[in-house]
């Protein structure tokens, strides 16, 4: 307690110090000896659009690497992004890698004319070369609150889609669209042709990368059965990263920012059971308790996000003391031509409003 209660006096005197040439976001899933210090919170798009606005001469990202690395490439070049932690990354963005995307690219050339045919989508959960990738063969990027938006956006475009790494964001959204599951299938990476035949290529609207999220996948539909049995007026909510059977069982699907949202605009006696990160759900029900509305974790289990939890005190005033003396640790830089195309995607996605 003594350790947490100086971490905190040193962030603070450091931050105070630095004043406007540091901003310092944190994604919703940070523990809370660290959300406390954000100056903007909020879900992924939410935080691209503070880097991309934001003046400040370094810009400290509490959240996971790809989130720096858009930080990075949406600020101008002699901004300065941060990691406090340079092991946070996330296991669903390591699902996909580049070598194995332009594989599957090339293969799906031996059935369709890609080009012309096919709009590559990434997640923003992805590496940034994977950015860039789509943002050299006429694709953009994704994240949870838009998925609707971009996939409708990328059918405009080309008639099938190439989305990645997260199958479950990709098929719960298709879904919605009004798109049926047998018009999408799934890339396995790894296997000739995904594991597909020429036929099924040929029929899908929406190939699905085989990436997920561990933290996402411990929500299960009997979570919900067994909840809804004891509270039959219980309101179901959950991210778009769980199972097609989780969604489907859910009365609302949204980003970590619209699931707040819909919760905080809940009247009095409402009972939320909420499938999202731990830290988040924690502090949501802390907050809606005084106001009467009740609100549950989904899993029985812990399923907190341990790469967001490797952001600590400890890590974010020692970066921002560096700073004051003038040192800049764990600065996350893409590659220029990467950064290029990758702004290319995003700048696509944030022009889609
Ligand atoms: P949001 O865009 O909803 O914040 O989601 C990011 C994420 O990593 C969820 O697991
Ligand atoms: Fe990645 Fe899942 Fe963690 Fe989100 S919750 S950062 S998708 S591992």
């Amino acid at each position: 307690l003594l350790e947490d209660a100086d971490c905190t006096a040193r962030i603070v005197a450091a931050k105070e110090k630095l004043g406007d040439r540091v901003v310092i976001l944190g994604h919703h899933y940070q523990r809370d000896e660290v959300f406390r210090h954000a100056d903007f919170t909020g879900d992924s798009l939410k935080l691209a659009r503070e880097a991309a606005r934001s003046g400040a001469e370094y810009i400290v990202f509490c959240g996971v690497h790809f989130m720096a690395e858009v930080a990075d490439i949406l600020s101008r070049p002699e901004q300065v992004s941060i990691l406090p932690d340079l092991a946070a990354g996330c296991s669903m963005a390591d699902m996909a890698d580049l070598a194995r995307v332009e594989k599957c690219w090339q293969e799906l050339g031996q059935v369709l004319e890609v080009e012309t045919e096919v709009t590559p989508i990434t997640y923003i959960n992805s590496a940034a070369d994977l950015k860039a990738f789509c943002g050299r063969h006429g694709g953009i990027v994704c994240t949870s609150s838009n998925a609707a938006w971009i996939l409708e956006w990328a059918f405009t475009q080309r008639r099938k889609v190439l989305f990645f790494p997260d199958q479950h964001l990709g098929r719960n959204t298709g879904y919605r669209m009004g798109i049926p599951l047998e018009e999408m299938v799934v890339w396995r990476p790894g296997k000739p042709l995904g594991g597909l035949t020429e036929e099924q290529i040929r029929k899908a609207r929406i190939i699905l990368w085989e990436g997920f999220c561990s933290v996402h996948q411990m929500f299960r539909p009997e979570h919900i059965d067994r909840f809804k049995e004891k509270y039959p007026d219980a309101r179901v909510i959950s991210h778009p990263e769980c199972c097609f059977e989780v969604c489907q069982k859910s009365d609302v699907i949204g980003s970590t920012e619209a699931i707040l949202k819909t919760v905080r605009a809940s009247e009095p006696g409402t009972r939320w059971l909420v499938g999202t990160e731990l830290n988040m759900v924690n502090r949501l029900r802390q907050e809606m308790k005084p106001r009467g509305v009740d609100v549950h974790f989904m899993s029985p289990t812990v399923c907190m996000c341990s790469t967001m939890f490797r952001t600590d005190p400890q890590h974010l005033a020692w970066v921002l003391e560096n700073l004051v003396e003038g040192n800049v640790v764990n600065r996350i830089q893409v590659p220029e031509e990467d950064a290029r195309y990758a702004k290319q995607a995003l700048d696509r996605m944030l022009a889609l409003g």
